[in-house]
């Protein structure tokens, strides 16, 4: 065989082998045995010094030339192999694009939640502090400081649960659940000296049967202003700001005589009807009243203030307490308040 033909003969097995290679493995090995240092062309390279000159030349070139191309047909073969493992892997993953995509659940606030945030955030534009008091409570502070004894029938409106101190707490009267966040009042005032501006949010529990509007357990928020010179008319402006905020600009308030052993006078806070305006004898809301009733209130009973040694010639106070419950009912009419506290997903996503 001349040598021309011997380098034909490694052309044609070359090409050959490079087609037949499918992975980059195969294509190491391919390039080991034909252009590696033992490889068929590098020995045909290798020996040209033998060879006579005419035949050197001529050889030579073919050789050379090869060499060029199957180095080329090499990269393009790798390129070729990785563009088919590009295409096979994008098809096993395929997206089908017009499918509908899976849903995002996003998680959101409790509506007690937005409620709360909603009424502090109101009191704080006014300059109110927003403070946590204790949810464990002692009897001096829950009744006795708030002018209800032992034996006042006032007891009677807070049913309450009361705790086993083993003896400890029996000179206070005892430990119970709060039935209220009035006891903040005292313990506020206590440790603080006039002006006074607070807002207390807190969980409260009674002792009662529950059913769609009264629970076991509900959440208050308690206001206090003492400082000089504060009137009912205070009051009121505050309670309506607060009532305009969370229920439309139009609303207006109206207090109504009524009793808590704390403030004298006590009044019940009620905010003309946000659904009919008092216009539709059977509204849902509130009933054909006309009017909502949304909290307690009252000017700090002056024998409080004279307890805790203000001078009560100097400063006088007001005091309000509301159901955050109750509130959110009212805003987003929710007729049952066991709603609030069930977890049921179809309640709670409306919010
Ligand atoms: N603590 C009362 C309750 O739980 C609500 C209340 C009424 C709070 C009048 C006050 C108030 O501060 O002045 O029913």
């Amino acid at each position: 065989m001349s040598a021309v033909d011997a380098v034909r003969e490694i052309e044609e097995q070359a090409r050959a082998g490079l087609a037949a290679a499918s992975d980059e493995r195969a294509l190491e090995a391919w390039r080991s045995a034909v252009l590696g240092r033992s490889g068929s062309l590098t020995g045909v390279l290798r020996s040209l010094g033998e060879l006579a000159p005419e035949e050197r030349r001529a050889l030579g070139a073919a050789a050379n030339r090869l060499k060029g191309e199957l180095e080329a047909a090499l990269e393009a073969r790798r390129d070729e192999l990785k563009q088919t493992a590009l295409r096979a892997s994008v098809t096993a993953g395929a997206l089908d694009v017009t499918l509908p995509g899976r849903p995002l659940h996003r998680g959101r606030y409790h509506p007690l939640t937005l409620t709360l945030r909603e009424i502090l955030a109101t009191f704080e534009r006014m300059g109110f502090a927003t403070i946590e008091g204790p949810e464990i409570e002692h009897d001096a502070y829950n009744f006795e400081a708030l002018r209800i004894p032992a034996d006042h029938p006032a007891r009677d409106m807070w049913d309450t649960f009361w705790l086993d101190s083993g003896g400890e707490w029996e000179g206070a009267g005892g430990l119970l659940l709060r039935t209220h966040t009035s006891p903040m009042q005292a313990r506020y005032m206590e440790t603080h000296e006039p002006p006074i501006r607070i807002a207390v949010p807190g969980r409260c529990y009674r002792y009662e049967a529950t059913d769609a509007t009264h629970e076991w357990m509900l959440q208050q928020v308690e206001l206090l202003v003492v400082d000089e010179g504060v009137s009912m008319a205070d009051l009121k402006g505050t309670l309506q700001e607060f009532a305009r905020a969370m229920f439309g600009p139009e609303r207006r308030v109206m207090m109504r005589n009524s009793y808590f052993p704390f403030v004298e006078p006590g009044v019940e806070i009620a905010v003309d009807c946000f659904a009919c305006a008092g216009t539709n004898p059977s509204c849902p809301v509130c009933r054909g009243s006309g009017w909502l009733e949304i909290m307690g209130a009252g000017m700090v009973h002056p024998e409080i203030l004279e307890r805790m040694g203000y001078e009560t010639e100097r400063y006088t106070g007001f005091a309000a307490g509301m159901g955050v419950e109750r509130i959110a009912m009212l805003r987003y009419g929710v007729d049952d308040i066991r709603n609030f506290y069930q977890n049921d997903l179809r309640f709670l996503r409306q919010f």
